[in-house]
């Protein structure tokens, strides 16, 4: 190929070339220094037609020097380009200024547009009369395919509705999306060229900075879950990310495009049902206070309990929530026992008991058609339910209990057994602990059984214990 190229060369040198200063072409360091690039260089006489090409013209526009020799560099340009750049050029080259890296799109003789940018520069004979003018062209076609693919990137990216933002290799913000500074408030001036740390919340509440940073950066290339990020005006606000590592053709690194999902209209509406649900879940709760306050304070009590074993199982927060909920409630069907019943002081007969104990079905049955983001209602159905099936309505065993209504039931067991009851005075908190002793893995889970004498093990415990059971 190299000899090809020289041979084209030398093709030029002796029969092309007729123009101003053969001399230094002659020059081999001249000759090496064209082989030398891939860019084409050329001359063109004072009307403007090619008067020397060098080899690189077929490689980037696939014709031979001796092809364009005689034809102006506006031959060789779609029509309308030729007209347009033809008024850019002639002022120049009325003055015979130089001119640099002017771009100009070009027909390749197979018909596909090559992008060239071109510079060039008068010259002058030994009476300092204007010749023409000498150049070159580089090929930028590629250059121009990426610089639109990346402009096509931007203006997709600033139309996304999701603020997004691109960070370079060394974790510096290289671009944010209009939708990125309407949501964080950042002026161009504050956040380009700043490092993307300037986002991160404050490290107490940065739990996903590791998980993040393994992902994204060491191992997978992508991460996405909920993360805290920082607004200009220094308000937290919790969006759902999405981060991308991207690479250049040959696999290297070129940085890091993340999206911002805003989530603070979600978490809002989210905190609207809870309210609700509360709203709703002190609604019924209030309705069987009226007429058996004995059971609304149980519940309210076996609720704290409830809560004081979960955080021992190191439950969520979510988890919590909703144990606190189903406990608070738990005992809602009473309010289809009749109030004679639920007060005797004898011993129940088996009718009675067995209304008693469908208490847990109409409580099911209440709460069922309400939407919790919690199995409440499976709650208030299975906190009777025990670990060896003995428990009732349905005799379910250990794998088909619940964990909340595990916990429930050992907590609602304890409280009623160190409380006062219409047939008995309240028994000593002891007397509880101990039947969770000795029932654990028959009636009640191990598990939570163990939470639970943690639980009363520490001081905290006991006082909640003591608290929450024979003064109610
Ligand atoms: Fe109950």
């Amino acid at each position: 190929m190299k000899k090809d190229k020289k041979n084209s060369y030398s093709d030029y040198k002796n029969r092309s070339y007729s123009g101003s200063d053969a001399s230094i072409f002659s020059n081999q360091r001249f000759e090496d220094l064209i082989n030398s690039t891939d860019d084409w260089f050329w001359e063109i006489d004072k009307h403007g037609r090619y008067t020397f090409a060098s080899h690189q013209v077929f490689h980037i526009l696939g014709y031979k020097p001796e092809e364009v020799l005689g034809l102006t560099p506006f031959d060789l340009m779609p029509r309308s380009q030729a007209q347009r750049l033809k008024k850019t050029f002639e002022p120049i080259f009325s003055v015979q200024q130089p001119f640099r890296l002017l771009q100009n799109y070009n027909l390749h003789k197979d018909g596909h547009m090559v992008c060239l940018e071109t510079s060039g520069n008068p010259f002058y004979d030994h009476d300092k009369k204007f010749m023409g003018y000498r150049g070159i062209d580089r090929d930028i076609t590629a250059r121009k395919k990426i610089e639109k693919a990346n402009e096509d990137l931007l203006l997709a990216l600033d139309q996304m509705a999701e603020a997004a933002l691109v960070v370079a290799t060394d974790l510096k913000i290289i671009y944010v999306n209009k939708a990125f500074y309407e949501l964080l408030g950042y002026t161009p001036e504050q956040i380009i060229g700043e490092p993307l740390s300037l986002l991160n919340p404050p490290e107490e509440i940065d739990d996903k900075k590791v998980e993040f940073t393994t992902s994204v950066l060491n191992e997978d290339g992508s991460w996405e879950g909920e993360v805290y990020r920082r607004k200009a005006t220094g308000e937290l606000i919790c969006v759902y990310l999405k981060a991308t590592a991207t690479r250049d053709e040959d696999g290297n690194l070129t940085g890091y495009i993340g999206t911002y999902f805003d989530l603070s209209d979600i978490i809002q509406a989210n905190k609207n049902l809870e309210n609700t649900l509360n709203q709703t879940v002190h609604a019924i709760s209030s309705t069987l206070a009226k007429r058996d306050p004995y059971t609304f304070g149980h519940q309210n009590h076996v609720a704290v309990i409830a809560m004081g074993i979960a955080k021992k199982l190191n439950k969520s927060e979510d988890f919590i929530k909703g144990l606190l909920l189903g406990a608070t409630i738990h005992d809602i069907g009473k309010v289809n026992i009749p109030t004679e019943i639920l007060n005797k002081s004898g011993v129940l007969n088996e009718y009675e008991f067995g209304l008693i104990k469908d208490h847990v079905i109409s409580g099911f049955d209440i709460v069922n058609d309400l939407s919790f983001p919690w199995p409440i209602a499976e709650m208030v159905l299975q906190h009777h339910e025990r670990y060896n099936g003995s428990g009732y309505p349905h005799g379910r065993m250990n794998g088909e209990i619940i964990l909340e209504a595990k916990i429930i039931g050992i907590a609602d067991t304890v409280q009623a057994m160190a409380s006062h009851r219409p047939y008995r005075p309240a028994l000593d908190p002891q007397l509880a602990i101990d039947e969770i002793k000795k029932n654990r893995e028959v009636l009640y889970d191990p598990e939570v059984s163990d939470a639970f004498l943690d639980l009363v093990d520490s001081d905290s415990g006991h006082q909640l214990l003591t608290a929450y059971t024979s003064s109610a």
